[in-house]
């Protein structure tokens, strides 16, 4: 932010910090905020670990497999220190939260332990890690005072056109399965006044589209003094006229209600895309992952979206190898892959984490059918999926670009409202603005087309 801010800290000035974030999209954007508060000490971002002065490991625990990853990093950087002993290392995110103490204890050459609710003692750790005293440290008190979440912190965005905005914090719903009610504490929504003004500075730095980040969009708002919910959040986001789309993650099935859909309905820069998580398809299993809905209930609520929007595109999670989960409670989550058709899915295998209630149930499914179970699953989707973009080849979609695509470095990649991805040719104008795509080949994971014409708006 501001230069005398900056000054302040000249002793962390020009050193380089690496940042490796693991997890969801609330982890990217947290990590958008360590880098924001690095930088304004001075820092420069570096690429790689061997280079820099401070390592900041973001990480997840959803998954073992998420944790196994960020183990095996944390395990190269021992030989880093021994080569460099100056430099610093601090592990942030849900691990972190998670296992306090014993990651301090099993990692000696981590220096810094820090939760997803203490991101502000990144500035005093720099400075005070600055000094070489040797000492370690760890916050990871869940800030259960509001105040916390009125706190502005900087941050540093990856890219210039799509931003990422949270409005809420933490989880209540307690999935059987799920640690991060445990890792990001009780749910808490962040005040309408500041998410209003953050997005409206982002539309004036010529940001064109918010995704609102929160575990369940849908129950913004309780517990406020404010009365306010999601819906009406959306309709004031919505006046900040330079912010041309609106997005958000994620909806809880049960919370989805009427109103949302005729907000979104109502408002013209809603994105017709929702990401609402189906996690089973069998009721049985829902009932035991604790979801608070049937199949028949999931199946209305989607009902009544494509009744209200018929162009909307549906992404899902789910879970296979749920404990308990027979042959026939599997078939019903095939069967409602088949029904619902999706646009696309994330579907993983059934993880035990601790504390999760799941862990103490009986029937635990071994590895071999779970994996089984997860490639039927895949395989049933691919096809649904590459099915439903090969209907978009000859049509003209909306596309907003966003940059360069990273694998196909010629070519300019943006999304369709419905969060399609679209690679053509163009040229750097184009990047930030709406342009008309004619789709001339679409693949399993994104579309290809030629471009038509650049909208006037911008
Ligand atoms: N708050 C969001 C997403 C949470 S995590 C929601 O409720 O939808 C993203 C996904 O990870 C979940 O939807 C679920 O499908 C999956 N997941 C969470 N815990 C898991 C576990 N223990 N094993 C396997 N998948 C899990
Ligand atoms: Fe986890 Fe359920 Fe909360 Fe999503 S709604 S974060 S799956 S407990
Ligand atoms: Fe992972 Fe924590 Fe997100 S456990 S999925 S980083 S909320």
């Amino acid at each position: 932010m501001s230069m005398d801010r900056k000054t302040k800290k000249n002793n962390n000035f020009g050193k380089r910090f690496y940042l490796h974030t693991f997890g969801c999209q609330m982890n990217v954007h947290d990590s958008e905020k360590m880098a924001g508060i690095l930088s304004e000490a001075g820092m420069s971002h570096s690429n790689h670990f061997n280079n820099a002065d401070v390592i900041v490991l973001n990480t997840c625990s959803i998954r073992e497999k998420a944790e196994q990853k960020f183990y095996s990093e944390l395990g190269r950087l021992e030989t880093v220190k021994k080569n460099n002993p100056k430099l610093k290392i601090a592990v942030a995110g849900c691990i972190a939260q998670q296992k306090g103490d014993a990651l301090l204890k099993r990692f000696p050459y981590v220096d810094f332990i820090f939760g997803p609710d203490n991101i502000n003692n990144l500035e005093t750790w720099i400075n005070f890690s600055a000094q070489d005293t040797g000492e370690r440290l760890k916050k990871t008190a869940l800030a259960y005072n509001p105040e916390y979440h009125f706190m502005e912190l900087p941050v540093k965005r990856e890219e210039g056109v799509r931003a990422w905005v949270s409005i809420m914090y933490g989880c209540d719903n307690f999935c059987a399965y799920c640690i991060v009610p445990y890792t990001r504490g009780r749910e808490r929504s962040r005040p309408a006044r500041d998410i209003y003004r953050e997005v409206s500075a982002l539309a004036s730095q010529g940001y064109r589209e918010v995704t609102l980040l929160g575990q369940n969009v849908n129950s913004y708002g309780k517990n406020m003094p404010e009365n306010i919910d999601f819906s009406d959040l959306l309709c004031m986001i919505h006046e900040i006229e330079d912010m041309k789309r609106i997005r958000f993650v994620t909806s809880h099935p049960r919370d989805l209600s009427e109103k949302l859909v005729n907000t979104m309905n109502k408002l013209p820069k809603m994105c017709n895309h929702l990401h609402l998580p189906l996690q089973s398809g069998s009721d049985k299993i829902l009932f035991q992952m604790n979801r608070g809905y049937s199949y028949r209930e999931y199946k209305d609520k989607i009902m009544m979206l494509r009744n209200a929007l018929p162009e909307s595109a549906i992404t899902t999670d789910i879970i296979v190898g749920f404990p308990g989960e027979k042959e026939e409670d599997f078939q019903a989550t095939m069967d409602a892959l088949k029904e619902m058709e999706f646009d696309g899915i994330f579907a993983f295998k059934y993880s035990p984490r601790p504390n999760t209630s799941a862990v103490d149930l009986p029937g635990h499914i071994d590895e071999k059918a779970k994996s089984r179970r997860l490639s039927e699953v895949l395989d049933l989707q691919s096809d649904i999926t590459y099915r439903k973009n090969k209907k978009f080849e000859g049509s003209t979609v909306e596309v907003l670009v966003e940059g360069y695509s990273d694998t196909d470095k010629d070519k300019l990649t943006g999304r369709t409202g419905s969060n399609k991805i679209v690679n053509f040719h163009g040229s750097d104008n184009n990047i930030g603005k709406f342009v008309a795509i004619n789709i001339t080949e679409a693949k399993q994971h994104s579309l290809y087309g030629i471009l038509i014409h650049s909208f006037s708006v911008s």
